[in-house]
């Protein structure tokens, strides 16, 4: 029995001594060791391309971006420029508009009193010429009502000055010599739409 157990081992020894399969197994080894290395290398690397690849592209676009901006900061410099010119434009220009509507309203403020100083002056002239202007004064004066405004500055200008009137000429130069150009211009324009 141990003869055919020593007879079997030297046996497969010498076989495997002959055939150098254990020499070939362990060069087949290590070879394909490599091989397999080879092969799984590719695999991981795209894996490892993968992450490499958005890491790469990152600082590939912020260096890319670098010259962007200044060329956007040389390229804004003159828009901004222009931008504080147009809004000082448009500053001065709101400025001047409104002063001008400001002014407008005071015009606007001073021609109400204006018209509303003529129906006030008018209440004394209303007690002899009615508050429409229809009557004749004292009996005597022609209806002043709905003349035209010309006439109207005409005749009382003419009141004042001594240069218009009738046989009662001295009564209405006494109701008219303290009115400014102004006010007789209003009267007139006020009379002349009753
Ligand atoms: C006290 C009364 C009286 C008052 C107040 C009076 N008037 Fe007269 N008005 C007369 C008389 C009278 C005459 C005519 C005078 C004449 O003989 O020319 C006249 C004439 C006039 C005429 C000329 C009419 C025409 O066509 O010949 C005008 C215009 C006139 N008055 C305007 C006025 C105005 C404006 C006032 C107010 C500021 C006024 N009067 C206040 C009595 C008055």
């Amino acid at each position: 029995m141990k003869n055919w157990k020593i007879l079997m081992i030297s046996g497969v020894a010498a076989a495997m001594l002959l055939s150098g399969c254990g020499e070939k197994k362990s060069e087949n080894a290590p070879q394909e060791t490599p091989a397999k290395t080879e092969k799984a290398a590719p695999a991981p690397a795209p894996v490892a391309e993968t992450p490499a690849k958005p890491e790469a592209k990152a600082p590939a676009p912020a260096e890319a971006a670098a010259p962007a901006v200044e060329a956007v900061k040389e390229a804004a410099a003159p828009v901004k420029e222009e931008a504080a010119k147009q809004a000082e434009a448009v500053r001065k220009s709101v400025e001047t508009e409104a002063k001008k509507a400001t002014e407008g309203v005071e015009a606007a403020a001073a021609a109400a009193k204006k018209s509303v100083d003529a129906a006030a002056l008018f209440t004394k002239c209303a007690g002899c010429h009615g508050m429409k202007g229809e009557k004749h004064a004292l009996g005597q004066s022609n209806v002043i009502g709905g003349q035209s405004k010309a006439e109207l500055v005409k005749k009382i200008e003419g009141y004042k000055n001594g240069t218009y009137g009738g046989a009662m000429k001295g009564l209405m130069a006494g109701q008219v010599k303290s009115l400014t150009p102004e006010e007789i211009d209003a009267l007139a324009d006020y009379i002349s739409k009753l």
